[in-house]
């Protein structure tokens, strides 16, 4: 059974656990974190940051099946720092079901925007926060190693 729990700070993660979000990581997005990336995401310990995991194996490192990681930014907004399932449980609406989720947290504290980052090639991402009411905002150049990004924003 799958089910998204809240989520410890990212630099308190035991080892085990912050290994296996890089492998997910890495091999869903491409991108590398290591302890400092962890450490520097300022991602606190609030209701944008969840992690889905399988509760027949919990607290194996090997339940983890998907991260939701973001933060409160200026007053008002929310900003999505990841959103990464495992290959096994994408297209199910666990995607869905978290940032929609998240977004009404967000407007019942009073926040009015969204925003987030994501590759000019993953068209698949832009897809589904086209669907979710974001936008594409601008071009950021060479915001990945190797690649522009794109800002999605939306109002809540
Ligand atoms: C992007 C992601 C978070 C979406 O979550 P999800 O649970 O797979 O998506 P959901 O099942 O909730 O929503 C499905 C919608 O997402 C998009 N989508 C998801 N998987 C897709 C696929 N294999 N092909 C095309 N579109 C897809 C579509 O818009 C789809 O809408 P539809 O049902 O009308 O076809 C997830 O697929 C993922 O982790 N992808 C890899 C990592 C990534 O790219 N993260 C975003 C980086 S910013």
């Amino acid at each position: 059974m799958l089910e998204w729990i809240l989520g410890q700070k990212p630099e308190a993660m035991p080892e085990s656990w912050q290994q296996k979000v890089s492998e997910l990581f890495l091999a869903e997005t491409g991108e590398k974190y290591n302890d400092t990336t962890f450490r520097m995401l300022g991602i606190p310990e609030w209701y944008g940051n969840k992690l889905l995991i399988d509760t027949t194996i919990y607290p194996q490192p090997d339940s983890l099946m998907g991260v939701m990681w973001s933060k409160p930014l200026l007053e008002n907004r929310i900003r999505i720092v990841a959103l990464v399932l495992d290959k096994q449980v994408q297209n199910n609406n666990h995607g869905t079901a978290i940032l929609s989720q998240v977004i009404e947290a967000a407007k019942s504290e009073g926040k009015t925007m969204i925003q987030l980052e994501v590759r000019k090639s993953n068209s698949r991402a832009q897809k589904f926060y086209l669907k979710h009411g974001l936008s594409i905002d601008k071009t950021i150049q060479n915001y990945y190693s190797n690649e522009d990004g794109f800002m999605m924003i939306g109002k809540l």
